[in-house]
């Protein structure tokens, strides 16, 4: 099972943003059958795919055992892009999850979609809770959006304690620039601090990503924001194929 979480506990950061442009280059550049799994009840990613919400909300049902994954599961239009849309119904599962004191859940929900999927990307809502440490681990690696500012560094560490807590053997952890403005000052300081760090450009068309209903690289593919995407996911794929001859 390959599970690329997409993670913070901050809102606003570019969660959605990147893991829905992150799930595209994966089926659409590397042909990898992905699945984008949405945790986050507030729907981005079936707004950015324009998925029609069912009237019978059962995301939650999936956690609970009641329904299998593939029942919920839509395509999105792109050959080998499928998506697990969040919907109402999770307002209350970490509660639920919780009370069922089932540690690996997720995990084992996620083991039995890669059946299908050779790709797992979540889309995390920004908490701290029973759902955020199944996140955890069930991830292979971790992506972690942060803002520029000079308090990035500060909170990527934060994150990584907070992802410690919650397993013995945590997984790799990818900090990951969001919205950097090369024309300000402190943007390229943040970049010269962390030059290590990969970084997405704060840009026109990222926005136009919600606004069209499609991800970067289907409507400007030479931009420097789907470059930027392109580029980050061949990274990412660098790493998995890392770590699978690692474990082998
Ligand atoms: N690189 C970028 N350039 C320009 N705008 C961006 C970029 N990345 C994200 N945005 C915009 O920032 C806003 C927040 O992004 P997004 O919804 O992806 O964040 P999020 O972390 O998923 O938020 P939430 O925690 O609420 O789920 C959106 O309006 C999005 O279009
Ligand atoms: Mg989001």
């Amino acid at each position: 099972m390959t599970v690329i979480a997409v993670y913070s506990a901050k809102g606003g950061v570019g969660k959605t943003t990147i893991a829905t442009n992150l799930a595209w280059c994966s089926s659409q550049r590397h042909a990898q059958r992905t699945l984008l799994w949405d945790l986050d009840l507030s729907d981005g990613v079936g707004f950015m795919f324009r998925i029609e919400e069912r009237r019978k909300r059962q995301a939650r049902s999936l956690f609970a055992g009641d329904v299998d994954a593939h029942e919920l599961i839509r395509p999105t239009g792109y050959v080998g892009l499928d998506v697990l849309p969040a919907d109402n119904s999770m307002r209350e599962l970490d509660f639920m999850l919780s009370r069922l004191g089932q540690r690996n859940r997720l995990a084992n929900i996620g083991r039995k979609l890669s059946r299908n999927y050779e790709r797992l990307i979540l889309d995390c809502p920004p908490v701290l809770n029973e759902l955020s440490a199944q996140i955890v681990r069930a991830a292979t690696v971790i992506i972690v959006p942060l803002p520029p500012s000079p308090l990035s560094a500060r909170g990527f560490d934060f994150v990584v304690e907070e992802i410690r807590r919650h397993t013995r053997k945590p997984p790799p952890i990818l900090p990951l620039l969001s919205m950097i403005d090369h024309r300000r000052t402190l943007h390229r300081e943040v970049l010269a601090a962390n030059p290590s760090w990969p970084a997405i450009p704060l840009a026109g068309a990222v926005e136009q990503c919600a606004v069209r209903g499609r991800p970067v690289g289907a409507f400007a593919p030479r931009s420097s924001a789907a470059v930027a995407f392109a580029s980050l996911w061949a990274g990412i794929e660098h790493k998995l194929s890392q770590l699978a001859a690692r474990s082998h």
